[in-house]
């Protein structure tokens, strides 16, 4: 397999070598450094990138249209409501249709086997922008981010996820670490722990790198000692907003506020976040759960003295989804 990625979908890493991330990771970094220091060149000049999003996002489009467009690159985004994708068109037939008039799609919805037909059937690569399941460049995005933020070696990195532990960040944030020989914990309670088979698979490869995973109901376990603390909203889009109150109830001791934060034992501990975040009830959403639950009025799966601390680096995280979201459609299309 081709190492330089040409042509490559990127569809959930589950597939992609140790040696593949570490390509896009340096060529992530080749290319913010092009750009903060006025050297970056189009290379994708005259190439058609159709931005499909099921589901609502403002990073990771984002990050694709600026990348598309720092590369010479055009964009179609393709909105929720506006196509034919699903209610009367099947993934199938618009995999044919689009793959004949687009170098790459990228692709944001529900079922990861949704992406996969539209890989199979497309012929050309297809960019995984977050299913129920994985969000692939989200992690690109966030090695990247501990590698500036922290001075070991990528192999001696440690970091925690808390919280619902089987979605598609902590199922990524498993994967990656696993894949990268990190030291890779997941603490959520045992109703929202990680599948079985996902947890098997992320061992294997671990047992492969020297990656160490650990699995935990103890939020103080998960945290020992490590040099990022992870969360994620409790409730992720597409679950029904009933799920709210079991949430709540489970989540609570997963919460990262300060008490967990000191709970790492390191001084220099981060706090990462994919965003968006919970961390006031300045959102609408913030505030309707805020009026139901006065104790997550300053913060839901964060505190905002904690969000709003120098700790946090989710600003970061997001700054660097846009070069190493480049970094993967350079890589397949030039
Ligand atoms: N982190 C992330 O995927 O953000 P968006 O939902 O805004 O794209
Ligand atoms: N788990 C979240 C991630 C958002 C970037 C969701 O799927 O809503």
């Amino acid at each position: 397999m081709a190492f330089n990625n040409r042509n490559r979908s990127l569809l959930s890493l589950v597939h992609h070598s140790e040696r593949d991330l570490h390509y896009l990771l340096d060529l992530s970094r080749d290319l913010k450094r092009a750009k903060y220091s006025g050297q970056g060149r189009p290379t994708l000049t005259g190439k058609n990138i159709a931005l499909i999003f099921e589901k609502s996002s403002t990073r990771t489009r984002c990050a694709f249209e600026v990348a598309a467009y720092d590369e010479g690159a055009h964009v179609t985004y393709i909105d929720p409501s506006s196509s034919q994708i699903g209610h009367k068109e099947s993934m199938k037939d618009t995999a044919r249709v689009l793959g004949r008039m687009y170098d790459a799609i990228e692709y944001r919805g529900a079922s990861q086997s949704i992406v996969e037909e539209l890989a199979e059937y497309a012929g050309v690569p297809v960019f995984n922008g977050l299913t129920d399941e994985f969000h692939p460049t989200q992690m690109l995005a966030d090695v990247m981010t501990m590698t500036e933020h922290c001075p070991k070696p990528l192999t001696d990195i440690s970091f925690a996820f808390v919280g619902d532990g089987r979605n598609n960040v902590a199922n990524s944030l498993l994967l990656v670490g696993a894949k990268l020989g990190m030291d890779v914990r997941i603490g959520a309670p045992q109703e929202l722990m990680p599948h079985a088979d996902h947890v098997s698979m992320c061992e294997e490869f671990a047992a492969a790198s020297g990656a160490s995973t650990t699995i935990t109901d103890d939020p103080l376990k998960a945290v020992s000692g490590v040099d990022f603390i992870y969360t994620d909203v409790w409730v992720s889009m597409g679950e029904p907003l009933d799920t709210w109150g079991r949430r709540v109830d489970l989540l609570l001791p997963f919460q990262v506020n300060a008490h967990l934060m000191d709970a790492t034992g390191n001084p220099r501990v981060r706090f990462m976040h994919c965003l968006p975040a919970f961390h006031n009830c300045e959102t609408t959403l913030g505030a309707q759960i805020a009026e139901k639950y006065p104790h997550l009025r300053n913060g839901i799966e964060v505190t905002e003295d904690v969000f709003e601390s120098p700790a946090n680096i989710a600003f970061e995280q997001a700054e660097n989804r846009m070069h190493t979201i480049k970094a993967v459609l350079v890589s397949a299309l030039t």
